[in-house]
């Protein structure tokens, strides 16, 4: 049996990730492909919770634990990531460890020492960067609400996404329509379908 694709969106507050995540594991759905779609932090958990309450302002954490916290959201996650990629249904995660590098990286701590707790996690098949100047993110709605959403801070993650750019990644214009972004998307999604269908999972992040 084909096991499913681990499709990753990486990028920005509101850079499209999410409504890019949900039509694409809607298209696939169309396309009669098992697909579900899978979010980072995914605040529903024990962990999540405490994740939330510090994105909310409603509790203060010190940089190195709100960041092992993150780290911990993934890892409590795997088994069932890897449940899923094995039955032959693909995942469209929104967010995953570059996200939990690059925004406590631009907070000041050290790049390796942010990247050594997510070490050995399951490794995405594809990953999409959506890009956009700051500038012009920072304009589209719901922004400046949360920790984090401040043009500085955005500025400084976008520059560490792009140093932990794989060369594998393809890095997207956030800035085209949302079908334009969407059919990229779909097309390269399909391809990696195909090619990882045969293939063993891929653990051993980074
Ligand atoms: P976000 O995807 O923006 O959630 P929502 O769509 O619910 O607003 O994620 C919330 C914030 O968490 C975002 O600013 C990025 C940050 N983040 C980290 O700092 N570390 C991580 O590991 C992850 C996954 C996200
Ligand atoms: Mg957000």
């Amino acid at each position: 049996m084909s096991r499913g694709a681990f499709i990753l969106l990486e990028g920005c507050d509101r850079t499209g990730k999410s409504t890019q995540a949900q039509m694409l594991v809607d298209r696939l759905t169309q396309l009669g492909h098992r697909a579900i779609l899978w979010k980072f932090p995914d605040r529903t958990t024990g962990i999540g919770h405490m994740i939330n309450g510090y994105l909310a302002k409603h509790q203060d954490l010190n940089d190195q634990a709100i960041h092992l916290l993150f780290s911990a959201n993934r890892w409590e996650a795997v088994e069932q990531l890897a449940n899923h990629l094995r039955s032959g249904t693909h995942l469209v995660v929104d967010r995953y460890a570059y996200s939990g590098v690059a925004f406590s990286a631009a907070k000041g701590l050290d790049l390796e020492w942010c990247k050594q707790p997510d070490v050995g996690l399951l490794k995405p098949d594809l990953t999409f960067f959506l890009d956009m100047p700051i500038q012009a993110s920072m304009q589209r709605g719901g922004f400046g609400e949360e920790r984090y959403e401040k043009e500085e801070l955005q500025t400084r993650v976008r520059d560490l996404f792009l140093k932990l750019r794989e060369p594998d990644w393809k890095v997207v214009d956030a800035t085209e329509t949302i079908d334009q972004i969407h059919e990229k998307l779909t097309k390269a999604a399909q391809e990696t379908i195909q090619t990882v269908a045969s293939r063993e999972l891929q653990y051993g992040l980074w």
